[in-house]
């Protein structure tokens, strides 16, 4: 039995004051909700405040990104060392770190590597560009991503996936669930070739892009939908909480 997971990317949202006024106001409601695994993944600097806020909650704490040395002369960057001490998760690959910062499949395979090592559970985003999809390359595309960046890591049951197509991430046009559940069974066959059939039945997959509080049911009734990586709605308490409840009764 694979827990759901809904977890909020704030991406570069919200000011300590604004992150921690609106942990507050999503605190009750998500704790409320049970056989779900809620997450929050505000910026770096306000991690160390919504940790105190979190205390005795049972919502998660997650970083967007992290550098994959432990420390030096890395001006600016967090490691995962650093991270260990404040959250749970990390957000890798995200395709918005691919598309400004550059980061490649080789990159993200150092980060997750980089990341198991200090304890930290990584989300590995991939997915496929508009292009890509109307072009007929999301499989190749989206198994490329998958293989490289799992490339020389042993199975783990730290590791969640997060299948973003990137034509819907902040645009409203959410994957229809039925595209999003046969993209995540195909990457749940390209995990099976890499772990054997219980680390792929075992690992958890999420969909993002568009998700909100109006289309959450429809996609967390897929089976192979485990979860959400929502943006946007992660921002409103009210949708975020709303999301995490849909996913609680869907798949309970
Ligand atoms: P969105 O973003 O829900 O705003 O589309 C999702 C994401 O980028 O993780």
């Amino acid at each position: 039995m694979r827990i759901p997971m809904i977890a909020g990317n704030w991406k570069m949202n919200t000011t300590v004051t604004e992150a921690v006024a609106l942990v507050r106001e999503m605190r009750g409601g998500l704790d409320e909700i049970k056989n779900v695994e809620k997450v929050v993944c505000p910026p770096f600097v306000s991690l160390a405040a919504v940790k105190d806020l979190l205390k005795g909650a049972s919502i998660k704490l997650g970083a967007q990104n992290v550098f994959f040395e432990e420390k030096g002369a890395y001006t600016g960057e967090v490691s995962p060392l650093m991270l260990a001490e404040l959250c749970e998760y990390v957000i890798i690959g995200h395709s918005e770190r691919r598309q400004y910062f550059n980061e490649t499949d080789e990159i993200v395979n150092k980060k997750i590597k980089a990341v198991l090592k200090d304890g930290l559970k990584p989300i590995l985003c991939v997915g496929e560009k508009l292009e890509e999809n109307e072009s007929g390359k999301t499989e190749e595309v989206v198994t490329g991503q998958v293989k490289s960046s799992l490339a020389g890591i042993g199975y783990t049951d730290k590791l969640v996936i997060a299948y973003e197509p990137v034509w819907a991430i902040g645009t409203g046009k959410a994957a229809t669930s039925q595209q999003a559940n046969d993209t995540i069974g195909l990457i749940r066959r390209t995990v099976s070739g890499l772990y054997g059939k219980e680390g792929a039945l075992n690992l958890r997959i999420l969909y993002g892009g568009s998700v909100s509080a109006a289309n959450a049911t429809d996609l967390m009734k897929q089976s192979e939908i485990d979860g959400a990586l929502v943006g946007g709605a992660s921002l409103k308490a009210n949708d975020f909480v709303s999301i995490v409840r849909q996913a609680a009764q869907v798949k309970k």
